[in-house]
């Protein structure tokens, strides 16, 4: 807290929902991955953005920010299992392998989710595609088929067949692509009839909200609402009443009325916050195992110290850094993200 006061606006902190208390106490602003990318591209007067997230939201920061600001991610191990389900190259290799099966540019719009290497994005940036969150997955995917007849989502499986479905799409125009086989296991026909190419990635911890928690919960509260991240299964999302992401959860409780009874299937810090912060209504997590994101756990008050220590002795710790041109064409695409909204 002295670190905090005597840094004054030189720094502003940001906390993603899934921080636990004792760093989001801290945190001048809380959000989702949109909001707190938003946050990030307007804080343009203040010098260190202190971003307490993983490594993807940092990266972002970074790009949406001046080159005269710094993005420091406390904890450099604060990554996210599921982005890194989705490597570099992998997915530049299938990018190449799709869109080889054309004779022009266009057929493919590749989207991918804000849960991504910069690397990636900027692979979006330059091939005409965007970035989404949760929170404006449904616009982006209509921004892609204004502009084209097939998109590659990644690397989010559950988001995108989410989505899809939200769309409208049939299931059968979906396919899955494995980055571990030949082709993503799919043969050349199936790529040109497809609509939706999925990635075979997802979140470890919202794909433990199963349908069978939902109906127990229904049975032991009669009237409960049921609300889930869309990264959980598509089976999951379909029982729930309602799914958003994790600003949309938040805003919906604290919205709701006194005595309202509601199951959640997110992460761990946030159904517990929202509790906390609701004692007017019963707010309880759908999963009996409590489950937090490890890696979003991984900034530990120890390590906001630190690099706000470091701030007030001169020195810039665990500063993250796109390089160009990675920057400029994940700026691209994250452009127009905003531009679609959230
Ligand atoms: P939100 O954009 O909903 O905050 O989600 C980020 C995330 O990583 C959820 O697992
Ligand atoms: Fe990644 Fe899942 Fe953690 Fe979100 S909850 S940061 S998707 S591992």
């Amino acid at each position: 807290a002295e670190a905090r006061a005597a840094l004054g606006t030189s720094v502003v902190v940001l906390g993603h929902h899934y921080q636990r208390e004792d760093i989001i106490k801290y945190a001048d602003f809380r959000g989702d991955s949109y909001k707190l990318s938003k946050m990030a591209a307007q804080t343009r007067d203040t010098r260190f953005i202190v971003f307490c997230g993983v490594h993807f939201m940092a990266e972002t920061a970074d790009i949406l920010t001046g080159r005269e600001q710094s993005v420091i991610l406390p904890n450099m191990a604060a990554g996210c299992s599921m982005a890194d389900m989705a490597r570099t190259d992998d997915a530049q290799d299938c990018w190449d392998q799709i869109t080889s099966l054309f004779d022009g540019p266009g057929e493919f719009v590749p989207i991918t989710y804000m849960n991504s290497t910069a690397a990636i994005k900027a692979l979006c940036g330059r091939n005409g595609g965007i970035v989404c969150t949760s929170s404006n997955a449904k616009q982006a995917f209509e921004w892609a088929y204004a502009r084209g007849r097939r998109v590659l989502f990644l690397p989010d499986q559950h988001l995108g067949r989410n989505t899809g479905v939200k769309m409208g799409m049939p299931l059968e125009d979906m396919v899955l692509w494995s980055p571990f086989r030949q082709m993503g296991g799919l043969t050349p026909d199936q790529v040109r009839r497809t609509r939706l190419i999925l990635w075979q990635g997802h979140c470890s911890v919202h794909t433990r909200f199963t349908v069978e928690q939902i109906s127990q919960a229904r049975e032991k509260h009669p009237g409960v609402k049921v609300i889930v991240h869309p990264e959980c299964t598509m089976e999951a999302v379909n029982a729930a009443d309602m799914n958003g992401s994790t600003e949309f959860i938040a805003r919906t409780i604290e919205s709701a009325p006194a005595g309202s009874v509601w199951g959640i299937g997110t992460e761990i810090n946030l159904v517990n916050r929202l509790a906390k912060e609701n004692p007017d209504k019963t707010v309880f997590c759908l999963d009996p195992i409590v489950c937090p994101c490890a890696t979003m756990y991984r900034i530990h008050p120890a390590y906001l110290l630190w690099v706000l220590e470091g701030l007030m002795a001169g020195l810039i710790i665990n500063k993250i850094s796109v390089p160009e041109p990675t920057r400029s064409e994940a700026l691209l695409a994250l452009e127009r993200m905003l531009e679609v909204g959230g």
